[in-house]
């Protein structure tokens, strides 16, 4: 059996670890806290155990902890590091390099200048086979995985008759566990955004995407608002919601108001950590104009690398075949049925 170190126990950290542990191939040999705060309690009595930093174990004194992190690194055949943004390049550097262990990263890191922490973004859709021999992946943030889910079915099926992708992403602010983060009354964009150059990571550098970023005071999801130019006229609106029926991870909903609406919904029929763990497409809001297709769609954006997350430790760990694989992430995840569920709630 596979053994597995989820280093980081925040909103990330936390979801993975969960929906891993019950994974009969590999054994969560535990995660990594850096602060002696509630969450270690909450690990601890979720069956996890935890591991802390060498040189801060004096902290945690008051809980029951397993050992260091650099042990548990060194006990490992997977690290997944679901540090904050940026961290993940040190822990590299300090904690994985050295004794050659293999990582898995998450988006808020960089493929590109000296602080990369790989060459790939992984996503499940594109590229899942080409990370199976990689020491070091970087599965791609919520937005950037996102685009990816709308963007490869109209490539594979419109090809060369796409001229260009406009993407407008509205953030959310927060999440919404992280209340150390004040929501404040603004709107901010962004300048340099780093998810185009992610998406033509794994999609191919002459993907013609174009995006525009903001962050939005909300905690609930982002929307992403898609322009699509094609060479002549675009297809129908029913071609579109026919294109996307049976993707996985991408749900096709009526009459939402909002993303609370759906982040609500979730709560109510208690689906893990009320997220949807896939991509929402809003059909009414589906526009074609001439030669050019408006698509907009909500992000669940601590829910969706979830299952990526699994995916992408499948391919690394046991180079699965893709089929099976996400076979396995469904009897995880059980995203089919969320998917049938919420079509059924927000139906025409
Ligand atoms: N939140 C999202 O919606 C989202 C979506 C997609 C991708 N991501 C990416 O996922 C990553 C994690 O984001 P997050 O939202 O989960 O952050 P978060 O909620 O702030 O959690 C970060 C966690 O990392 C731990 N940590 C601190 N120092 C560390 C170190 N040196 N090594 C390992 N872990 C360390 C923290 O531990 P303590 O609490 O013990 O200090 C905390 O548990 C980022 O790259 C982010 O961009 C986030």
């Amino acid at each position: 059996m596979k053994r597995v170190f989820v280093n980081g126990y925040g909103s990330i950290g936390s979801r993975i670890a969960q929906f891993i542990k019950d994974d009969q191939d590999v054994e969560v040999i535990g995660i990594g806290k850096y602060s002696p705060d509630e969450k270690v309690s909450d690990a601890i009595s979720r069956g996890f155990r935890v591991y802390v930093p060498k040189d801060k174990i004096d902290s945690f004194r008051n809980f029951e902890i397993s050992g260091t992190i650099e042990d548990a690194i060194l006990n490992c055949d997977l690290v997944i590091d679901a540090s904050p943004g940026g961290v993940g390049y040190a822990n590299k550097k300090t904690l994985y390099e050295p004794i050659n262990a293999r990582a898995i990263f998450q988006g808020g890191e960089k493929i590109t200048g000296e602080k990369a922490v790989s060459q790939i973004i992984f996503n499940s859709r594109v590229n899942y086979d080409k990370v199976f021999d990689k020491q070091f992946v970087m599965q791609g943030s919520c937005n950037v995985t996102g685009m990816g889910r709308i963007i490869q079915p109209l490539k594979e099926k419109y090809s060369n008759k796409i001229k260009r992708f406009d993407a407008t992403l509205l953030r959310r602010w927060a999440d919404l566990e992280d209340s150390k983060t004040e929501v404040k009354d603004s709107i901010e964009w962004t300048s340099n955004p780093h998810h185009d150059e992610d998406v033509k990571n794994y999609m191919g550098a002459e993907t013609p995407l174009f995006v525009r970023v903001f962050k939005i005071p909300t905690r609930q999801m982002h929307v992403h608002l898609m322009d699509i130019r094609f060479t002549s006229k675009a297809p129908t609106i029913s071609e579109i919601i026919e294109l996307y029926k049976n993707e996985y991870g991408v749900a096709t909903l009526y009459g939402v108001k909002g993303t609370k609406d759906i982040r609500s919904y979730a709560e109510s029929i208690k689906f893990s950590f009320k997220d949807t763990n896939m991509i929402h497409i809003h059909a009414d809001l589906i526009e074609v104009q001439d030669d050019t297709m408006k698509i907009t769609y909500s992000d669940d954006q601590t829910g969706i690398v979830v299952p990526e997350n699994h995916l992408l430790m499948q391919a690394m760990l046991f180079k699965r075949n893709r089929e099976e694989a996400f076979k396995h992430t469904e009897e995880l995840f059980h995203m089919e049925e969320k998917k049938q569920i919420l079509q059924a709630h927000f139906r025409k």
